[in-house]
């Protein structure tokens, strides 16, 4: 290395977080050398052409960067490159709500001792792991370095991050130094703590964040109850910045690979520790209940649902993103299923995995092809396409032009000018008896 370089940077795991961090760090000027072991997907990356996920912004980035970006499958490469390791796996629920760290720990044994390597976790851990492998590896140089981007965003949030989290505990000083020089660059608030506190700053994060849409989409329910439009309610609660206007769009529920998963591991590290963590448990419940309430809302106009075609719009747990992990419309399409209706859907990106996702489920190429003969639509991805169709010209082509907008997306009032039945989430409906209960 001469003077003007920046220290190599290895990365294990390249999925979502350890393809943008690897990215990220290439951008900034680092030469980085990125593991995984998967093979089909080393190759893909090698070879240049399509990333294997959709993440705006983030095929340019890796391509203006090749030349310091190198994509292998043999862990001494990253060894052999770099002191820094960042450790980007995933840590998916197991059966038991625990987060499976099998991949942690096999990143974990393939670090030689004595190799003067430190490990920085990026993947969501319960607090406590660190210590854990401590224990077990007492000569390992361990900081926790958790991860806040949202898929969609990801390239900017890494690259105009609000805070950078460190957590390291006596002995490891030199790796936090470093991974807080590989990120000062980026003026975000870095803070500096021990190893326990940092993995409890990303799963409190997670999980306040969860608690905020449930609680805006049980006040969408009572909204329902009493005439309001929840839309309103929190555009003026928002204003109070002890409250804050983000994260409090009501709607059919959170999904994707974050939220899901970290709730259910805080609520079960708590459990595991003698606590009934009795808040996150309700923030959970209301979560799945709410994407179930869209079938009464459907019930109220249509009855039964037996032989009724039901329109998908958007299977993605969220626009910019072909992730259908925890999606909705797993849940949704399943439940139609379940009431005897047929189900179609269109999505502008996440098709193929939903073929693999929802073999029972009819794939359609455009919005207007979905719809056709439908007796009911549901919104649930806010893809911004959706904001710009000729909802007028799609009523037609529907048997009944009922829409379920499960994200609050539309405009109630061109929809039914455009001659739909709209139901929203907690807004004034159209007919019928409110939805009760969950
Ligand atoms: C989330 C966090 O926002 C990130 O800070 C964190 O780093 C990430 O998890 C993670 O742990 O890796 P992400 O799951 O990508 O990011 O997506 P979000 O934009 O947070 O959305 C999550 C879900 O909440 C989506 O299904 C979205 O539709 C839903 N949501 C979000 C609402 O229903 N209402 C809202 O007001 C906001």
């Amino acid at each position: 290395m001469n003077g003007s370089e920046k220290p190599a940077i290895g990365v294990i795991g390249v999925g979502w977080v350890g393809l943008v961090t690897a990215g990220c760090f290439a951008e900034l000027g680092h030469p980085v050398v990125a593991m995984d072991v998967d093979q089909a997907k080393v190759e893909l990356l090698r070879a240049g052409g399509t990333l294997p996920i959709h993440e705006p912004g983030l095929p340019e980035l890796i391509d203006r960067n090749r030349e310091r970006l190198r994509f292998t499958t043999e862990m001494v490469e990253p060894l052999d490159a770099a002191r820094i390791l960042f450790c980007c796996v995933d840590t998916p629920p197991t059966y038991s709500g625990d987060a499976d760290l099998s991949r942690v720990e096999a990143v974990v044994g393939a670090l030689p001792e004595g190799g003067g390597h430190a490990l920085v976790m990026k993947s969501t851990v319960p607090a406590g792991t660190g210590a854990a492998i401590r224990r077990s590896n007492p000569e390992l140089v361990y900081v926790s370095c958790p991860e806040f981007l949202k898929e969609g965003s990801a390239v900017r949030d890494f690259l105009e991050p609000d805070r950078v989290v460190i957590g390291s505990d006596p002995g490891a000083e030199w790796a936090a130094d470093a991974v807080a020089a590989a990120y000062e660059p980026l003026g975000g608030r870095i803070v500096r703590t021990d190893v326990a506190s940092a993995e409890m700053i990303k799963l409190a994060s997670n999980a306040f964040l969860a608690t905020k849409i449930s609680f805006i989409n049980e006040i969408a329910n009572v909204c329902e109850g009493v005439g309001a439009d929840v839309t309103e309610v929190a555009r003026g609660m928002g204003l109070d910045p002890r409250i804050g206007n983000k994260f409090l769009q009501a709607g059919i529920g959170y999904g994707g690979s974050c939220f899901p998963k970290d709730t259910q591991a805080l609520k079960q590290l708590a459990g595991n520790t003698g606590y009934h963590f009795q808040l996150l448990t309700s923030v959970i419940e209301v979560n799945e209940l709410q994407k179930r309430r869209v079938i009464a809302k459907l019930s109220k106009h249509l009855g039964s649902l037996v032989d009724r075609k039901v329109a998908l719009l958007g299977l993605a747990f969220k626009p910019d993103t072909d992730d259908m992990r925890e999606a909705s419309s797993l849940v949704l399409s399943a439940r139609l299923q379940g009431e005897g209706a047929t189900v179609v859907a269109y999505d502008p990106v996440a098709e193929s995995r939903a073929d693999q996702l929802l073999p029972s489920v009819e794939l359609s190429e455009t919005v207007g092809a979905a719809v056709a003969g439908a007796d009911a639509a549901i919104l649930v991805t806010e893809w911004p396409e959706f904001g710009e169709l000729d909802w007028a010209e799609l009523a037609g082509r529907m048997a009944n032009p009922l829409i379920v907008d499960g994200r609050n997306f539309l405009d109630p009032g061109a929809l039914r000018r455009a001659g739909f039945t709209y139901e929203g989430i907690g807004r004034p409906a159209d007919g019928g008896e409110p939805v009760a209960g969950g």
